[in-house]
Order: C-alpha cells, then structure tokens, then sequence
C-alpha cells in the first residue's frame, strides 16, 4: 500500500476545470501531479506552476499547461508535501530543496493541501533538521550567525559538492533541540542577511491530508 499515492490522490480530486494549480515538489506531490496529468489527458482543463524544476518536467510530461509564475494573479490550490506537521498545521518543509518557491506558491494561494503519510504527523516541529537556504555570498558567516541562533547547521551535501537549489543558493540544515515557538524562529531567521527563506511554513497550510498506516485517510 502507498500512502503517499493515496494521500496525493484523494488532493487531486479537489481540482477543478479552468483552475491555477500550484504543484508541490517531492516523492508525495510526485503523485498529485502524475494523478492531475491522468486526468488532463482525460480532459481536465487546468493551468499550473510548478515549485521546482523537476516538478516542471514532469507536470509537462504529462502534458499539464505549465505557465510562468509572473503571468497569473493568483493560484486556487497547491497540493504540495511536508517533512513534519504539527496540530496547528505548521510545516517543516524543504526536504526536498524546494522550500523558496514552495513558499513563494502557498502564499500565492487560495489553498494550501498538504500530503503525507502519517508519519509525517508531529506534536512538536524539530525532529527533522529545519533546511534554511542561503546565498553563497559570505555563507560562512551566515552559517556562524545559524549557530548563534542556537541551531547546529550542516551544509546539504551532493556527493562531494555543496548541493545547490533551482535558485543557485545553498542549503543549511539545522537541528534543534525542538522548535517551540515556530513562529518566533521563522522571523528570527529570515532576518539574517544571507538567509533567503526557511523551510517553516507557518500558519500557511489550509487543509492537511495524511494517509494512515491501514490506508484510511485523516483529513482536515
Ligand atoms: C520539498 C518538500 C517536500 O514536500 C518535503 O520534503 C516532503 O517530501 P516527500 O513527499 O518526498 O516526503 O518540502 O522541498
């Protein structure tokens, strides 16, 4: 049983015709988007913006209406993954190296789905590392200035090289001890010079969709 697949497809069924579709990126939005390409071959009439590359090529595989994000206002609904869920919907995302323009899409969004299985629940976000992006300009001490924030930064890594996002920038992924107030720490980030965006997605997500271990789905 995949409950990723059936996670992502129940959010499938929420679009409509002559819907903006955000598509989220990773192993489980990899699912929203191959079910929505079944249903355009099938007549779905929709246009979408993708949140990574890999996520463009493979809606355009599937023949979905990509468009660039500058030419549309604003997005009915994005189905898009998480890392970790807490019971106030907030989010760690960015496993994936997506998390800019994931943010940059849910927030241009009517609606936010999120899919998982229900591992990805959590009654407190910071047991997976927080991905922070970072220019590559004076990243050293953006990194010391993480630290000073009380998080352990480490350098995401592609084989011996610094893994780079779509964007160009680097990833910093930082454990803590838990995160308390998500919030706090998403501003307290996000004003560090060097620092793009981070991967908490606070108070964003509008509904939430996890497929359970015996393949019922939680949904609220
Ligand atoms: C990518 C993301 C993903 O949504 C997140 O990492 C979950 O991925 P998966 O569905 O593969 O578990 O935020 O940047």
């Amino acid at each position: 049983m995949n409950l990723k697949k059936i996670a992502a497809e129940r959010a499938a069924e929420y679009i409509q015709d002559g819907m903006m579709v955000g598509l989220g990126t990773g192993s489980t939005a990899y699912f929203a988007i191959c079910r929505l390409g079944e249903r355009v071959r099938e007549g779905l009439q929709i246009q979408a913006v993708a949140t990574s590359e890999a996520s463009d090529k493979l809606a355009r595989e599937w023949g979905i209406p990509i468009i660039p994000f500058d030419q549309i206002g604003r997005l009915d609904i994005t189905i898009d993954g998480a890392d970790e869920v807490d019971p106030d919907f907030n989010l760690i995302k960015g496993g994936g190296g997506a998390l800019l323009r994931e943010k940059i899409v849910a927030a241009n969004s009517d609606k936010l789905i999120i899919v998982a299985d229900g591992s990805k629940a959590v009654q407190q976000l910071g047991q997976f590392p927080l991905p922070v992006e970072v220019v590559p300009f004076a990243s050293e001490w953006t990194f010391q200035a993480l630290e000073k924030l009380g998080c352990r930064p480490e350098w995401r890594m592609n084989e011996d090289e610094r893994y780079l996002t779509d964007n160009g920038n680097l990833i910093a992924d930082c454990r803590m001890e838990s995160i308390v107030n998500a919030a706090e720490l998403n501003v307290q980030l996000n004003m560090l010079p060097g620092v793009v965006d981070n991967g908490l997605f606070v108070d964003m997500a509008d509904t939430v969709i996890l497929a359970k271990d015996d393949g019922s789905i939680d949904e609220r």
